[in-house]
């Protein structure tokens, strides 16, 4: 009974040490984006109908759901899975249908198919991050970073700390 107790609690705290721990080592940790950056997240993304946007470490879900609520299919990848699981309960009390959040590693994703993709991740990625986007993205592509620059590209945009990139393949 007892060792079955300690066994419990040891789990309950390695998943929570995982949780926390493995977006440091691969991407930023949880700290949603403040109000005022997502009006300017929203303002440099400038959105029309057919583009294909999606937030890398989606966090609660507030870029995604905001970008859906305006009506712009929006999608969110996000390593927490309890993030992704609030994130689809509030969409769905928000009746945001254009948002849709995959559990997953982001740096295993084809972003290819996107054409807006906002991030607000942390400095020692972002030269990788840049390696990656500049690979897999179509010229054109809008890249919103919130607060982070990327090493060798110039920013179109700057608005509140929030940086607008565009892609030229
Ligand atoms: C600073 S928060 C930003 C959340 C949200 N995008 C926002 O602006 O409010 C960064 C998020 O990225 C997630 N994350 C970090 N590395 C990741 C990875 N490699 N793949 C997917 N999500 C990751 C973290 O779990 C965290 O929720």
């Amino acid at each position: 009974m007892i060792l079955e107790l300690i066994l419990g609690i040891l789990f309950i705290i390695i998943s929570i040490s995982l949780l926390l721990f493995i977006p440091l080592i691969i991407g930023a940790p949880f700290e949603p984006s403040k109000d005022d950056r997502i009006k300017s997240i929203l303002k440099l993304a400038s959105p029309k109908k057919k583009d294909r946007i999606v937030d890398l470490g989606s966090g609660d879900g507030r870029i995604v759901i905001v970008f859906a609520e305006k009506g712009y299919e929006s999608h969110g990848y996000e390593i927490n899975p309890w993030l992704v699981l609030y994130s689809i309960i509030k969409a769905k009390i928000k009746g945001a249908k254009k948002a849709h959040f995959h559990l997953g590693n982001f740096w295993n994703k084809d972003l290819s198919k996107y054409n807006i993709i906002t991030l607000f991740q942390i400095g020692y990625i972002m030269p990788k991050l840049e390696e990656k986007i500049k690979k897999e993205c179509k010229s054109k592509t809008k890249i919103v970073s919130n607060k982070w620059t990327f090493p060798n590209i110039k920013p179109k945009k700057i608005n509140n700390n929030v940086k607008l990139y565009i892609i030229k393949n």
